[in-house]
C-alpha cells in the first residue's frame, strides 16, 4: 500500500495539463478577470456590510474591509503562483497534492466543497430574501411557508410582513402596545426560491461554458455598474457627522466597537471576499492559464476591493451606522435619498438578484472541476468525469453537485451555511499559503511564470492571519467542521487510497 503522503509527480501534472483536454479554452483576461468579479461580489456587500457594521464597527467598517482585503490579497499571491504553475483545474486540491501529498490533498478537496457547494446554497437563500422582496413591491405574494428554511417559525409583522421574531423587534412592538404572541405566525417548509434559482443555474451550466459565462457577464455589467451609480450619486447625500465618531467607543465587550470591533468586522466582512479563487477553478478552459490566471485572481480582487470601500465609505456617509443593522442595507442607503430617488430602490434590487445569481453560477461551476481532478486521480468514483458529448462540461458532476445545492439551499439557515463557508474557505486559504513556502524549499527549479513577492513571509503572514481568524469563528462552526472532515476522511480510507492513480502512475515509474 502506497503512503498516504505521496505527492503527486510534476510530471504527472504536466502531462494532465498538456495532453487531452476535454473541456474548451475559451476564456481569456477578460472573462477570468469577470468570473472573479461574479464570484466575489454578492451577499457579502449586499447583505452583511450593513450589519457589520451597526453591530461590530460602525464608520471603522471601511477599516474591517481594508484588514479583510490585505488576507486575501496575500493568499490570492500564493493563488496565482499555483495556478500560473500547475495550471489544471482542481485549484487548492491540485496544489496540495503537488506539494503536500495524496491525504492533505484529499483532506483539502473535501474541503473545498464547504467552499464551493455550501456557498452556492448560502448565496441561493440571500437571493431568495431580494427576490420575495422585489416581488412583494410588484404585488407578487410567495406563501411565507416557502420561503425560509425547513422549521422557521415566521411571524406576520404589521408594516413588515412575514419575519424572524427577534428580540429586537418583539421589543419594539411591546412598546407599541402589540401582543406578539397574538400574531399569526407560519413554520416553513423549505425554502422554495433558493431551491429553484440552483436548478436553473446549474441547467444552465451543463449547457455550456462559453452561454455560463456569458450569463456571467452580463450579471457583473449589471451589478458592477449599478455599484458604481450608487456610490456617484450616494457621494452628494453623505452627511459627514455620520462619520463622527469614526470608530465608535467600545462598549465593554470584546469584537462591540473600538478596535476589536474593527477587527470582528474584518472576519464578518472575509465572506464578501471569497470567490476570487474560484479563478483557479477553470485553468483548464482558460487560453493562456500562464499569464492570464494571476490577472484574472488579483485583477478581481482588486476591482471588488476598490468597490466594496467606496460602498463602505459612501452607506455609512449617508445612514448612520445604527440605522445599518437590516437584509438589505443598500436599499436603506437609497431611502436616505429621499422620496426623489426612490426610482433607485428597485434597480438596486436588480443589482443584488443579478450578483447573487453570478456568485451562485461561478460557485456550482467551480465544484463540478473540483470533482473532476479528484475523480481524474482515481480519489472519488469516474462518474464524476463524464463530460457531456455534445455540451462539453462535466454533466452528471454538475447533476450531481446542484442536486446536493438544492437541498442544502431547501432546508438550511444562511447563518449556518455561511459561517461554514467561511471556516472553510479559511482552512484552504491556509494550505495554499502554506504549500507555496513547501514546494519553492522542494522544488525551486520548476517554472514559475508568476511569483509570489515576498517569500516565505506573505505567505506566513497569509497563513496567520486567515488562522486567526478561523479562531474567531464560533465553536459550533468548528464542530461542523470537523464531522465534515470526518466523514471524508472515512471514504478517502475506504475508497480513495485503495483507487488512487497517482500511486498507480508513482510505482509504474519507479
Ligand atoms: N463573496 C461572495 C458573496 O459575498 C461569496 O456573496
Amino acid at each position: 500500500m502506497h503512503s498516504i503522503f505521496t505527492r503527486k509527480p510534476l510530471s504527472m501534472l504536466h502531462s494532465e495539463a498538456e495532453g487531452e483536454n476535454k473541456l474548451t479554452r475559451v476564456l481569456g483576461p477578460l472573462g477570468l478577470t469577470s468570473l472573479g468579479v461574479g464570484a466575489i461580489i454578492g451577499a457579502g456587500i449586499f447583505v452583511l456590510t450593513g450589519q457589520a457594521a451597526a453591530q461590530y464597527a460602525g464608520p471603522a467598517i471601511v477599516l474591517s474591509f481594508i484588514i479583510s482585503a490585505i488576507a486575501c490579497a496575500f493568499a490570492g499571491l500564493c493563488y496565482a503562483e499555483f495556478a500560473s504553475m500547475i495550471p489544471i483545474s482542481g485549484s487548492a486540491y491540485t496544489y496540495a497534492y503537488a506539494t503536500l501529498g495524496e491525504f492533505l490533498a484529499w483532506f483539502i478537496g473535501w474541503d473545498l466543497i464547504i467552499e464551493y457547494l455550501f456557498a452556492a446554497s448560502t448565496v441561493a437563500v440571500g437571493w431568495s430574501g431580494y427576490v420575495v422582496s422585489f416581488l412583494k413591491d410588484f404585488g407578487i405574494y410567495i406563501p411565507a411557508n416557502l420561503t425560509a428554511a425547513t422549521g422557521t417559525v415566521l411571524t406576520n409583522v404589521p408594516d413588515m410582513g412575514w419575519v424572524q421574531m427577534t428580540k429586537h423587534i418583539s421589543t419594539t412592538l411591546a412598546a407599541q402596545g402589540i401582543n406578539v404572541a397574538s400574531l399569526p405566525t407560519e413554520v416553513c417548509l423549505f425554502n422554495l426560491p433558493a431551491m429553484i434559482a440552483v436548478l436553473i443555474i446549474s441547467a444552465l451550466l451543463i449547457v455550456g461554458i462559453s452561454e455560463s459565462a456569458t450569463f456571467n457577464s452580463l450579471m457583473v455589467i449589471v451589478k458592477v455598474a449599478v455599484i458604481i451609480m450608487f456610490i456617484g450619486i450616494g457621494f452628494s447625500f453623505v452627511v459627514a457627522d455620520n462619520w463622527t465618531p469614526f470608530i465608535p467607543q467600545n462598549t465593554g465587550d470584546w469584537g462591540h466597537f473600538g478596535w476589536s470591533g474593527v477587527l470582528r468586522g474584518a472576519g464578518v466582512i472575509f465572506f464578501a471576499y471569497i470567490g476570487f479563487d474560484a479563478v483557479s477553478t477553470a485553468a483548464q478552459e482558460s487560453k493562456n492559464p500562464q499569464k492570464d490566471m494571476p490577472i484574472g485572481i488579483m485583477g478581481s480582487l482588486s476591482i471588488s476591493t476598490v468597490l466594496y470601500i467606496l460602498v463602505a465609505i459612501v452607506l455609512t456617509g449617508m445612514v448612520h451606522y445604527t440605522n445599518l443593522n437590516v437584509a438589505d442595507p443598500v436599499a436603506v442607503g437609497v431611502d436616505a435619498m429621499g422620496s426623489a430617488m426612490f426610482w433607485l430602490r428597485p434597480i438596486i434590487k436588480i443589482a443584488a438578484i443579478a450578483g447573487l445569481s453570478s456568485v451562485i453560477l461561478v460557485m456550482l461551476m467551480g465544484q463540478p472541476r473540483i470533482f473532476y481532478s479528484m475523480a481524474k486521480d482515481g480519489l472519488l468514483p469516474p462518474i464524476f468525469t463524464k463530460v457531456h458529448p455534445k455540451y462539453k462540461t462535466p454533466y452528471l458532476s454538475t447533476m450531481i453537485t446542484g442536486l446536493a445545492a438544492i437541498i442544502l439551499a431547501g432546508v438550511l439557515p444562511i447563518s449556518i451555511l455561511g459561517e461554514l463557508v467561511s471556516i472553510g474557505t479559511l482552512m484552504a486559504f491556509v494550505i495554499v499559503c502554506v504549500s507555496v513556502v513547501v514546494l519553492r524549499k522542494k522544488s525551486p527549479e520548476i517554472p514559475r511564470p508568476f511569483k509570489t513577492p515576498l517569500v516565505p513571509y506573505i505567505p506566513i503572514a497569509g497563513a496567520l492571519i486567515c488562522a486567526v481568524q478561523m479562531l474567531a469563528l464560533p465553536w459550533d462552526t468548528w464542530l461542523r467542521l470537523i464531522i465534515w472532515m470526518l466523514i471524508g476522511l472515512l471514504i478517502y480510507f475506504f475508497y480513495g487510497r485503495h483507487h488512487s492513480k497517482v500511486a498507480q502512475y508513482v510505482e509504474s515509474h519507479k
